[in-house]
């Protein structure tokens, strides 16, 4: 039996789980969407880039209205399904929900409404669970990720005679939103997150969330070596080579790795920075209105 322990309380969600639709005719050389509430994805992209040079990428950041991780059910999954949406009307053949958050909250729904195939993620609890010696792990993940039902089920699988530790990372999000990826105060939040798994015995730490990668730096500073980090961006990038591949729908070789469409529903000025400066990728980004139904009066006041 798994041992859980949550850092702060949360009540369980529901889920459903539904058979997949008929995959349309797809052209091996449409893009691949990727996409998540904000800047965490990138961490993703740069993990597909690595393993599928040859790819497309079409990559949106829905900054505005991020962070998912404090968002009631309805509007993570509204978001995820306009988006979903948006990125097949604009070709992509198949989508990479970057996002812990949406996966938890919406991949079954979304994946019942869209013609193509769906890659989620999901905190990384299994490898977790095989790596840690001292049997005591430590979740860093939002609230959402970490009250759902889906994750509850994979601690349920996966965390045989293993403690996990779950901390909801409150405010990580927003920082990385704003490019904060060390300072004194980052530092110091961190700290009051991983400084109580470290002195209940915890030897790895599950990011369980795409935008904490880009704090690996910070969150070493704390732990030094003592923390084993696990992050799922490859093992990802390596589900969307299999089901390319099984799809027929991997990309033929190009002469040049072509450059991501960065598009941002906020006004991107922190996606080209993030990047630049971290995944040395120079691209400008296009600002795009991706309207949903619990966005609409928002957007009509704007407007
Ligand atoms: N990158 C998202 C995740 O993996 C962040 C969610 C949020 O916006 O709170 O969960």
């Amino acid at each position: 039996m798994a041992s859980i322990e949550s850092m702060t309380a949360s009540p369980p969600a529901s889920s459903a789980l539904s058979s997949l639709p008929a995959i349309p005719s797809l052209d091996p050389r449409a893009p691949v969407g990727i996409f998540d509430s904000g800047l965490g994805g990138l961490s993703v992209l740069r993990a597909v880039r690595a393993q599928l040079p040859n790819e497309a990428i079409i990559y949106v950041a829905d900054s505005l209205y991020a962070p998912y991780g404090e968002r009631d059910d309805d509007f993570i999954a509204d978001r995820t399904l306009a988006i979903g949406e948006w990125l097949v009307a604009q070709g992509a053949k198949a989508l990479v929900v970057a996002c812990n958050t949406a996966t938890a909250q919406s991949i079954a729904l979304v994946r019942e409404k869209l013609p193509i195939q769906l890659i989620g993620v999901e905190p990384g609890v299994k490898p977790a669970a095989l790596q840690s010696r001292s049997r005591v792990a430590g979740v860093l993940a939002t609230q959402v990720t970490l009250r759902s039902a889906r994750f509850q089920a994979l601690l349920e699988r996966h965390a045989a005679d293993c403690r996990f530790l779950c901390q909801p990372g409150h405010g990580l999000v927003q920082a990385v939103e704003r490019c904060d990826i060390g300072s004194p105060e980052l530092r110091a939040l961190l700290e009051s997150y991983i400084q109580p798994m470290l002195d209940a015995g915890a030897d790895t730490l599950v990011l369980g969330c795409t935008h904490y990668p880009f704090l690996d730096a910070a969150i070493r500073d704390i732990a030094g070596d003592r923390l084993t980090l696990i992050d799922t961006s490859i093992a990802i990038a390596r589900q969307l080579e299999r089901v390319l591949d099984q799809q027929g729908l991997s990309s033929p070789g190009r002469d040049a790795a072509p450059q991501p469409r960065f598009c941002s529903t906020s006004d991107g000025a922190h996606l080209r920075q993030l990047a630049a400066t971290l995944l040395q990728i120079d691209a400008p980004v296009e600002r795009v209105h991706i309207p949903s139904r619990r966005t609409a009066a928002t957007d009509s006041h704007a407007a």
